[in-house]
């Protein structure tokens, strides 16, 4: 089967074509991403308005040259698939509207599609890794362990308290006068900085659960940089290196604890761990990850950047692997800001 995918649910309008063959395997045909990162970058962070406005001044031709690229049709396809939450929601209305309209001129069944299971289900279209799995979203908007145990039956192991894991490198990078998004901004100069010279907090790390805090992190980076301003190279990069260290400590240990739980509670299966969303970029994280999977004999799944960052294609590949289990929606389904991949209409039984 051929799946037309849409994302919109944040500042990446995109668009993707992925096929499905009948054993489960997926092929990328094609896969469309415009940011919108230029139009922001006035306002240091994304405007949900303007956003929205991008969303539709674009969609139209990414859809298209998505098929084009992929040579198909679009009346040619077997569903239309779009990011139908979380996100910001003028943006989500956006893509699943578009999706809507396409469904009923073409007569093809529609699937509204969690964001945060497109980003959990990605390793099985690029490594094809069978469940269960454990899932670290690292992203702008999300930080969460997530037991994958099948389509659409999650458990949420932890997640952030307040700020997400992207967020926290973005606020980092706006306080020192990085360019946005600041993840691979800090990531830049952390590399020429001394990690040793601040040693910042590690919020929760004491207590037993897999939660996150990074809002006090972000707070101690700012206090050490207003002690010394003003700020030299030297200082931003140490600042930089200083918070990148202890951002990847604190993935690792929780995903060590993540790990030991997840041997404990599904004894019998191969440990597998899948990091998903930008901050998964991080080579320091990405090490720290590295080392923890080695440590607990498990299986590390990182995706390309291109799919673990916002597209297309992880939303048409979740929607295939919703459509294969007979799992479609009608054109009422609601766009939804928040849409936790835990609550009760994720589960297949409840899909049309
Ligand atoms: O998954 P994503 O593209 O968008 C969503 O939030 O859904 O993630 C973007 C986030 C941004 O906060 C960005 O700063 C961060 O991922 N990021 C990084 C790196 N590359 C992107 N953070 C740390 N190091 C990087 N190399
Ligand atoms: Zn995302």
């Amino acid at each position: 089967m051929q799946i037309l995918g849409i994302e919109t649910s944040c500042d990446e309008t995109a668009a993707a074509i992925v096929a499905r063959d009948a054993d489960g395997g997926g092929r990328i045909l094609s896969n469309v991403v415009r940011s919108q990162l230029a139009e922001h970058a006035a306002y240091g962070g994304v405007v949900p308005e303007l956003a929205a406005r991008s969303h539709v001044a674009h969609l139209d031709h990414i859809i298209a040259r998505a098929a084009r690229e992929a040579g198909v049709e679009l009346a040619g396809v077997d569903a239309i698939a779009a990011t139908a939450g979380p996100g910001l929601i003028g943006g989500v209305l956006v893509g699943l509207t578009t999706a809507k309209a396409l469904a009923a001129a073409l007569d093809k069944p529609l699937v509204a599609v969690n964001h945060l299971e497109a980003h959990a289900l990605t390793a099985r279209l690029t490594d094809r890794l069978e469940f269960p799995y454990l899932m670290l979203l690292v992203s702008g908007g999300h930080t969460q362990f997530v037991l994958v145990r099948g389509v659409g039956a999650y458990e949420r192991w932890g997640s952030t308290l307040d700020d997400a894991l992207g967020e926290a490198f973005d606020k980092v990078a706006k306080l020192l006068g990085l360019e946005q998004p600041g993840g691979p901004q800090v990531e830049k100069q952390a590399a020429l900085g001394d990690p040793a010279r601040f040693r910042f907090p590690r919020p929760l790390l004491g207590q037993d659960r897999l939660d996150f805090s990074f809002s006090g992190l972000k707070t101690a980076v700012r206090m050490a940089a207003e002690d010394i301003a003003p700020l030299s190279e030297a200082d931003v990069a140490d600042l930089c290196a200083g918070f990148q260290a202890a951002a990847a400590e604190i993935v690792a240990v929780r995903s060590r604890a993540a790990l030991a739980r997840f041997k404990a509670q599904l004894p019998t299966v191969p440990a597998q761990l899948v990091a998903a969303g930008g901050v998964a970029a991080n080579q320091a994280t990405r090490l720290g990850l590295r080392q923890v999977a080695e440590e607990a004999g498990a299986r590390l799944v990182v995706p390309p950047l291109a799919l673990c960052t916002d597209n297309g294609a992880m939303v048409a590949w979740a929607g295939a692997e919703r459509l294969a289990l007979g799992a479609t929606d009608g054109l009422d389904v609601a766009a939804k800001a928040r849409w936790p991949l835990d609550s009760a209409d994720m589960r297949l039984t409840h899909a049309a």
